[in-house]
């Protein structure tokens, strides 16, 4: 069933566990996500960027993901999240299609813009008692396309903890993306994420908190990152990557792969719906459904 991301995750805050909020571009990964979802019986977050908007159409991809958990999973909390927000006018087109769940990414603006274009968002978004969770971002993750050669200058991308503070009091956000060392894509991320950093964050902050770039987070990692606050981490890469790696496998083996599209894409579903899964008993969130 599709319900509100806030409550998806405020609930994940209570629990102590976390959700994993992914990103789908197609008919498959999304099936891979809600069947991973449903046979684990997680709460799980489905996302969309504005390239795949304008790849598969906006309303059609979001009628995908909506048929889909009406269908496949009606039993399984299920939200339906605008990843990236570059713009006030994504942010509107998607809502006008039914987006309940937005990202606003001011993160590489000066802060007072930050301040002032995420709150635009959010005015919007809570206008006439509407409930349309927003998230944004302070510091800010890199790209692994921005950082090929280069040594990250982490300090440079860090969320400020006082400024969180002070962001969500005068944005009124719902959940915040945060920087701590993470990055997206298979990348070589800060050795030991800030981890004092995160707990200060914690402890200054009430509402839902966000990893984006968790592709790579894994035991470890991801679990310390539970302890200390995060309630939801993005993955889109290691999703991407299951798909292409059985896809290259499947042409570059010895068997004709025929020209059967069902059978061979559905093999790089039940490749993704395994990686998503695995991302979900990580994430401790397995059962919450
Ligand atoms: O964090 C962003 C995602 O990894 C997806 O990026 O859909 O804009 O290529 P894209
Ligand atoms: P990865 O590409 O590292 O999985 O990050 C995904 C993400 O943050 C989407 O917003
Ligand atoms: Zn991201």
């Amino acid at each position: 069933m599709i319900v509100s991301v806030k409550e998806i995750l405020e609930k994940a805050k209570a629990g102590g566990y976390a959700v994993g909020a992914f990103n789908t571009t197609n008919l498959e990964t999304t099936r891979a996500i809600v069947e991973a979802a449903k046979e684990t019986k997680s709460p799980v977050i489905i996302q969309v960027t504005e390239k795949t908007m304008e790849y598969a159409g906006g309303r059609m991809i979001f009628n995908i993901i909506k048929n889909d958990v009406e269908f496949y999973a009606p039993e399984i909390p299920v939200g339906i999240h605008l990843d990236h927000g570059a713009s006030f006018e994504i942010v509107e087109r998607a809502v006008e299609i039914g987006w309940d769940s937005v990202m606003y990414d001011g993160s590489r603006k000066e802060y007072a813009d930050n301040v002032s274009m995420t709150k635009k968002v959010v005015d919007f978004c809570h206008k006439n008692g509407g409930n349309i969770t927003v998230q944004g971002e302070l510091g800010s993750v890199p790209y692994l396309s921005e950082h090929k050669l280069a040594v990250v200058d982490w300090d440079a991308y860090m969320t400020d903890p006082e400024q969180a503070k002070d962001f969500i009091e005068k944005t009124g956000i719902d959940t915040l993306a945060v920087a701590i060392g993470n990055a997206h894509g298979f990348f070589t991320e800060r050795e030991v994420p800030d981890w004092a950093r995160l707990e200060k964050i914690r402890s200054l902050i009430e509402i839902p908190i966000v990893l984006h770039g968790a592709s790579d987070w894994e035991d470890g990692k991801a679990t310390k990152a539970i302890e200390l606050g995060v309630n939801c981490f993005n993955v889109d890469t290691n999703t991407r990557l299951a798909f292409v790696n059985t896809l290259s496998t499947i042409f570059k083996g010895d068997k004709d792969p025929g020209l059967d599209l069902r059978s061979i894409l559905g093999e790089a579903r039940e490749a993704v719906k395994e990686s998503v899964k695995r991302k979900m008993e990580l994430f401790g969130c397995v059962g919450k459904a």
